[in-house]
């Protein structure tokens, strides 16, 4: 038996992580297209096991795509989803079903009748029979061939959430409140979300013959990690694909950040020391052992596997120092930069003093959920600020938000508009789509909210642009398409600021996002400048507006918060209205998107202070984005 691989130590299932998740749903599909076929070639049918949600969006557009332009036939398809929402028809916009049609089923040929997915709809008094059905359907076509995964936040797959057994059927659950959280959005708020799902079991999930689990994008690297490397656990359904013996992680760079392999390479190989390496090892050491950067010593690297970093680039203090420095350096109280100051070693430049700086939220509130402190001294430093809404974010409103300010106005007396509203409201329920006009009355909403929040970064209606980018007024989640409409309006933008400084986000979300989508804009927008006079006077900042901050050692820039200025962004966040809970917060995980901001700041803030660096109230960190074909550096 040959030794096991430094990986395979921390890895419990076969793990593939590809540069992004196009390059991972071309060889998942080519495999899929290859049994499809070798079972065409045998007259045989093939049964594919299918998920919804935004993880699948792409391979389906690949499927697709072989369909049409390499003849891919689904003819000999059987398939069957993992499940359905209880209690919604299969016409309403989120049923699962009518995703798999939008997606899949009505751009390919398998047959109606080979299609199987849970019945969302029955009497709960039908559902176990409903649900036994469903178990010995599959078993009837022979058991599932392959099936295509995606994972939650809370580690479920299909919606055996948390608690799940392994050996759990096809039936009825409760949906975590997390999962529910997460669907908020697609149902206009979290009280439309069912509470209940219809989902195959864990059990058979596993009678698969072959399974892969598909992750894309940061907000997945936590739970990824802990399925592919702690040991099984009912907390996390996913975990138990470990005791499957065809079962594969397909990840994309992002989602599998966390990985021991990619987090902490230098435990699983040789990793060569490249300053930046050096630099995550140390700060990772450090904050390990709970001392500061300068206080390491030898025997901490040598006991921490570093031995060969230490010996190579050591004595420790010399390393320590180097690092040291090297953090110290991206703290900064000018984001713009410090005129009339040696700016070697600073973040940016000195010049030029005044600089037009833009900033790009993908949807109203990413902006100052990132980065209202550094908005703040930006403006407060004389530099000439825009910040750019590239989307209108009015899917983002639920009904109830649009009903207050509706009812507000008919008060008020503008009562044509109102009323229509109010009207519009009332007939579509919970079950339909907004029509434009309602779209356009919730990004008004959504305006609003967002001009009153740079209000208290110090920025006037002026310095704000609403881009209401096509791809996203003529989509709806998972179903955006960016076209070369929205890429000539980023382009327009961009030339006529020509900024010195852009910060944007979205490079590593998950790609049918809208952060993904925006950045996509942008990536396309900026390309054509690059020969540009300016351009190469522009940097680009990187910020994450989503739960997770960047690792301290990726940080290039930290901007320090004093304690008002943390207080002053959790107002600038609290004034985007519609995206407060409709729940007061319950605990931690679930509390609010401004004291969640504020949280993840004070986070950063406690690291540095454990580096041993000085220790202050918050910080907001960046990371400066490198133009080499989407490479962030
Ligand atoms: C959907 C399903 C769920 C999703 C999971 C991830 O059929 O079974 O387990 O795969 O919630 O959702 P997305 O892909 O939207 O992040």
């Amino acid at each position: 038996m040959s030794e096991p691989s430094g990986q395979e130590l921390y890895e419990r299932i076969p793990t593939k992580v590809f540069e992004d998740a196009s390059l991972a749903v071309c060889e998942v599909a080519k495999e899929i297209a290859e049994a499809i076929r070798a079972r065409q070639a045998e007259g045989k049918s093939f049964v594919l096991g299918l998920a919804t949600g935004s993880t699948p969006v792409p391979l389906y557009r690949e499927l697709v795509r072989m369909h049409r332009e390499e003849g891919l036939s689904f003819a000999n398809v059987t398939s069957f989803n993992l499940d359905e929402y209880f209690g919604i028809e299969s016409r309403h916009p989120e049923s699962y079903h009518r995703f798999m049609r939008e997606q899949l089923f009505d751009h390919i040929d398998i047959p109606e009748a080979q299609i199987n997915i849970p019945q969302g709809a029955v009497a709960r008094e039908e559902v176990f029979e409903a649900c036994q059905a469903y178990e010995e359907k599959i078993e009837a076509c022979g058991g599932i061939d392959v099936q295509i995964l995606g994972i939650g936040r809370t580690g479920h797959i299909g919606f055996n959430e948390p608690g799940s057994g392994p050996h759990s059927r096809t039936r009825l659950v409760t949906l975590d409140r997390l999962t529910r959280l997460d669907a908020a959005r697609d149902f206009q708020g979290e009280h439309n979300v069912p509470r209940y799902a219809v989902t195959m079991g864990v059990g058979t999930i596993m009678d698969a013959r072959k399974v892969y689990l598909l992750a894309w994008g940061r907000s997945k690297a936590e739970v990824i990690k802990a399925a592919v490397e702690d040991a099984p656990v009912e907390s996390l359904p996913a975990s138990f694909l470990q005791a499957h013996s065809n079962a594969y992680f397909i990840l994309d760079t992002a989602s599998a950040s966390e990985l021991t392999r990619n987090k902490y390479p230098w435990l699983v190989g040789f990793p060569a020391w490249t300053p930046e390496l050096a630099r995550e090892s140390v700060t990772h050491l450090s904050l390990k052992l709970g001392k500061p950067l300068l206080k390491l010593v030898d025997k901490d690297y040598q006991e921490n596997g570093l031995s060969e970093l230490v010996t190579e680039q050591g004595p420790a203090y010399g390393l320590n120092i180097r690092v040291f420095n090297e953090v110290q350096h991206t703290i900064t109280g000018w984001p713009g930069g410090k005129p009339d100051a040696d700016d070697t070693y600073r973040p940016e430049r000195a010049l030029p003093a005044r600089k037009r700086v833009l900033v790009l939220s993908p949807e109203p509130q990413d902006d100052v959920l990132a980065m209202a402190a550094t908005l703040s001294r930006l403006v407060a430093h004389g530099h000439e600020v825009t910040v750019a809404y590239l989307t209108s974010g009015s899917l983002g409103v639920p009904d109830e938000e649009a009903n207050w300010a509706a009812d507000l106005m008919l008060e008020a007396g503008d009562s044509a508009i109102a009323s229509d509203v109010l009207r519009e409201l009332e007939e579509k329920g919970a079950f339909s789509e907004d029509s434009p006009r309602l779209r356009t009355f919730k990004s008004y909403l959504r305006r609003n909210e967002a001009r009153a929040s740079l209000e208290m970064c110090g920025l006037s209606k002026s310095c704000i642009r609403f881009l209401d980018l096509p791809f996203y007024e003529k989509g709806r989640y998972r179903r955006f398409e960016v076209g070369e409409e929205d890429v000539a309006a980023m382009s327009r933008l961009i030339d006529e600021i020509k900024p010195h400084q852009i910060f944007v986000t979205g490079e590593a979300a998950d790609p049918s996002s809208v952060q993904a989508k925006s950045f996509s804009v942008f990536e396309n927008a900026i390309r054509s400048f690059s020969s540009e006079p300016w351009y190469k006077d522009c940097y680009v900042w990187l910020y994450r507006s989503d739960g997770r901050e960047w690792d301290i050692h990726q940080v290039e820039m930290a901007v320090p918060c004093s304690p008002d200025e943390v207080k002053a962004k959790a107002q600038a966040i609290y004034q985007h209205r519609s995206q407060r809970s409709q729940l007061p917060s319950m605990n931690a995980d679930q509390s609010e998107a401004w004291e969640q901001a504020v949280e993840r700041n004070r986070g950063t803030a406690v690291l540095y202070d454990k580096l041993g660096l000085a220790e202050y109230e918050a910080i907001e960190c960046f990371v400066r984005w490198s133009t080499v074909e989407g490479a962030s550096k």
